[in-house]
């Protein structure tokens, strides 16, 4: 059963319209002011989403990714089409390795095809990589439920933090963090869910405007504060997700998760990262390969919100020529990550783990 509700309606982040050769996505950027879909209906409007963030989050990167090469070829067929729309789309954001895993898979669909049978193979293989990212999501519910019930005990409580926004939003369904919470409220275990903020760009507004969709008791906290709440005591355990996972179990992640991480282990509190097979890299040695997306200056400069009238706008909190610094991602070194929760289980974060996990990514 699909967790993804809004106003209590089941549905997807992502709902391909093939018969209109188009898809629809949540804009994320107008959340959680404003619940909007968007139609994309080119391979550029696909770019241009995945871009600007108004579809974030790993996986669904991938997936929108996947459904971009299959815009991009009902409007060309060609080879040098199948070419510009994979450097297109890869060209949009460096660091979740969603993107990239999505777009070698649909060019190993669809280069061996005569061109003619591209347009509804790259549709169909689309649309396979968003149920596989469903049901992969559901699983790492389940997996992540039985960690979180060992926490809890006998206790009554069970109180989880969590950073960004790693729910349904940035995937087709369920989520990745936030799916064992999911799991654990649907199955009656009392959960409460810490949210940071995430600035610059406020994932965990998201967060906290999915999760009360569902109805989840959650508080929001400014960044900040994470460091006290888990040096007070009373947080069981971070869960996050990842936006790759290197082979050495180093996990890049939204900014701040490192510090969180850091703060976790200095209170004792196990620190999970959940993630599907699509977010590991296996060809990337360790987290100091991973490239880290650097964004624009003005995602600091200029905050976003709604005026007592109920108008969305923008508001400079800096001026133009401050110097601002802006890397979207920070690493967690394996030391600091308790378990890695997959849709194949749960593991350490190592290379061990891993390949004891996927055993068909040893190789010699
Ligand atoms: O920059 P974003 O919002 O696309 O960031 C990616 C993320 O959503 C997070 O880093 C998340 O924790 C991992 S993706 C499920």
């Amino acid at each position: 059963m699909a967790t993804m509700r809004v106003d209590g309606t089941p549905t997807r982040t992502i709902r391909p319209l093939a018969n209109a050769q188009a898809v629809e996505i949540i804009d994320q950027t107008a959340l959680p002011h404003e619940y909007r879909w968007l139609r994309l209906s080119s391979l550029e409007a696909a770019a241009q989403a995945i871009g600007s963030m108004q579809v974030r989050g790993a996986p669904l990167i991938g997936v929108t990714a996947a459904y971009g090469v299959a815009l991009a070829m009902a409007q060309g067929d060609d080879d040098a089409s199948l070419v510009v729309a994979v450097a297109t789309l890869a060209a949009t954001r460096p660091t979740a390795v969603n993107l990239r895993w999505a777009l070698t898979r649909m060019q190993r669909c669809l280069a061996p095809l005569p061109a003619a049978a591209r347009a509804a193979a790259a549709w169909q293989e689309a649309a396979r990589i968003a149920d596989e990212d469903v049901e992969q999501c559901r699983q790492i519910g389940k997996h992540g439920l039985q960690l979180l019930r060992r926490r809890a005990g006998g206790r009554g409580r069970l109180e989880i933090m969590t950073h960004c926004n790693a729910g349904w939003l940035a995937t087709v369904d369920h989520g990745t963090a936030l799916a064992p919470v999911y799991a654990a409220f649907d199955a009656g275990v009392d959960v409460h869910l810490w949210v940071s903020e995430t600035r610059p760009r406020n994932q965990g507004l998201l967060t906290a405007w999915e999760v009360a969709q569902h109805g989840v008791p959650h508080t929001l906290v400014a960044d900040n504060a994470a460091g006290l709440l888990l040096a007070r005591g009373g947080i069981d355990a971070v869960i996050v997700g990842a936006d790759r996972i290197a082979a050495n179990g180093d996990v890049a992640n939204k900014i701040g998760t490192y510090l969180k991480a850091l703060a976790a282990d200095a209170a004792a509190v196990p620190f999970y990262v959940a993630a599907p097979r699509s977010t590991i890299d296996f060809a990337c040695p360790s987290g100091a390969a991973i490239p880290i997306e650097e964004r624009a200056a003005d995602e600091l400069r200029i905050v976003h919100g709604r005026d007592a009238s109920g108008v969305c706008g923008q508001l400079r909190q800096l001026p133009a020529g401050e110097d601002v610094a802006n890397p979207a991602f920070d690493i967690t070194p394996a030391r600091l990550v308790g378990a890695l929760i997959t849709e194949r289980g749960c593991c350490p974060a190592s290379s061990e783990g891993l390949l004891a996990l996927y055993p068909e990514e040893r190789h010699g």
